[in-house]
């Protein structure tokens, strides 16, 4: 029986998921891939941590080159994430005719242009499935189940630590440095967790995303993003009292003409698909014109669930080398990439939810509306909370109807400066 050989970069959480998935299930993969796929060289600087998978002694190494050189390895994984060195590594495999697999979003969104022509260039195969959604085949149905569709729109709880901390927050009132410390423990968050919290790794992933599905390079400067860490409690209990749920989403809607891509915390009701969608888990929706809806949940993140889709990768490619097929698919999806223009964040309409913070005095409510009606916002229904001591600010919220982006943020501005408001308004736009 054939042997597909494989070498992987980056030992870490991710890693060692894929190591246990190839040899505990290695009988099963055998079985419906009708050949082996063994792991036989695995680099890391740390190869003395106990991961939790017993190798052979001969396979570990803290040399990225025994990987890359090896002349027998047919695919290589690049688990270390990051820019640097997993580019320089991911080209010098191409480069070595190596077919690749790597979970990199960060890398991909940057620079997803080189990658995909040197594999291109070489005729090998990329996967990428691990890259956006953990165990989620959304790659694979771009790429080939919705290959014949017109994609509109394509959203999602694409961060797994995000979702985590927001779910928490809601259902266990529990604050958020607990939420995103276990979320750590449990190996969902990056290596730097502010990719997680302020929408870094959702604006990688949604870069991702857009290329595959409207043909189209976005570059990752280019997005809007703002996270989760100016919601507050009282955010997600006023949500709840609207019949909403907050979560942070990553946008991505083509109109035909141009599109809008943006990450941001939204207000999404409580019977919208994704609402339920808590913890790590993760959720895709794709709206195209021959299926109108569709929504794929599943686990977003952590060890065996992006394991689980990198070892996916790994057998495809294994097929294809073994019925000798070369590249199968283009790795951005697209024979012909196409430039389309992007919308600035002040060309969007949307409904919002406003926070102010303000002096309990009459006449404050009349100021704040007559501003908003100026600007054009008309307002759906509102809460004011409390009676706070003199000079101490109470909440004011309220939903508004579709308004405009920038007539919105000038109203906000002017609100802002007046006396009546102690702190920034806060503002959260309403997905639905
Ligand atoms: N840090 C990411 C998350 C891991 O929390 O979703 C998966 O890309």
């Amino acid at each position: 029986m054939k042997t597909v050989k494989v070498g992987m970069i980056g030992f870490g959480t991710i890693g060692a998921g894929v190591a246990k998935i190839l040899t505990q299930n290695s009988e099963i993969i055998k079985r419906r891939l009708g050949a082996a796929v063994e792991l036989v060289k695995v680099a890391d600087l740390d190869i003395i941590t106990d991961r939790g998978v017993k190798l052979a002694s001969d396979v570990l190494t803290t040399s990225a080159d025994e990987v890359i050189n090896h002349p027998d390895i047919d695919v290589v994984i690049e688990l270390i994430g990051g820019y640097e060195p997993a580019r320089k590594f991911l080209l010098q495999s191409i480069a070595q005719g190596k077919h690749v697999v790597t979970a990199n979003k960060a890398l991909l969104a940057k620079h997803g242009d080189e990658i995909f022509s040197a594999v291109t260039e070489k005729g090998l195969s990329i996967g990428f499935e691990a890259s956006i959604g953990g165990a989620i085949p959304i790659i694979r149905s771009i790429r080939e189940a919705f290959v014949a569709n017109r994609i509109q729109t394509i959203e999602g709880i694409v961060n797994g630590t995000a979702n985590y901390i927001l779910s928490k927050m809601s259902d266990e009132n529990c604050d958020f440095d607990t939420a995103l410390k276990e979320a750590q423990e449990k190996g969902f968050a990056e290596a730097d967790p502010t990719f997680d919290i302020e929408g870094i790794d959702s604006a990688h992933k949604i870069a991702v995303l857009t290329r595959l599905a409207y043909g189209t390079p976005v570059s990752f400067d280019d997005i809007t993003v703002s996270g989760i860490s100016d919601i507050s409690s009282e955010d997600i209990e006023c949500a709840r009292e609207f019949g909403y749920r907050i979560k942070l989403l990553a946008i991505s809607k083509y109109d035909g003409e141009k599109i809008d891509i943006r990450v941001h915390p939204a207000m999404i009701p409580v019977a919208h698909p994704m609402a339920n969608v808590n913890g790590v888990l993760n959720a895709i929706r794709v709206c195209d014109d021959m299926m109108d809806e569709n929504v794929l949940i599943g686990h977003g993140a952590g060890a065996l669930p992006t394991g689980s889709a990198v070892v996916g990768d790994v057998v495809e490619i294994a097929r294809n080398i073994l019925s000798g097929v070369g590249e199968r698919l283009p790795a951005g999806s697209f024979q012909e990439v196409k430039n389309i223009p992007l919308k600035g964040i002040s060309e969007i309409e949307s409904e919002y939810f406003l926070r102010f913070s303000v002096v309990d005095h009459p006449g404050v409510l009349s100021k704040i509306s007559g501003i908003l009606g100026k600007h054009s916002i008309s307002i759906e229904s509102m809460i004011q909370r409390g009676r706070g001591d003199r000079g101490e600010g109470v909440p004011l919220v309220m939903m508004c109807h579709k308004a405009n982006e920038k007539n919105i943020q000038s109203a906000l501005k002017e609100i802002e400066e007046l006396d009546v408001v102690c702190e920034k308004p806060n503002l959260i736009r309403v997905e639905r």
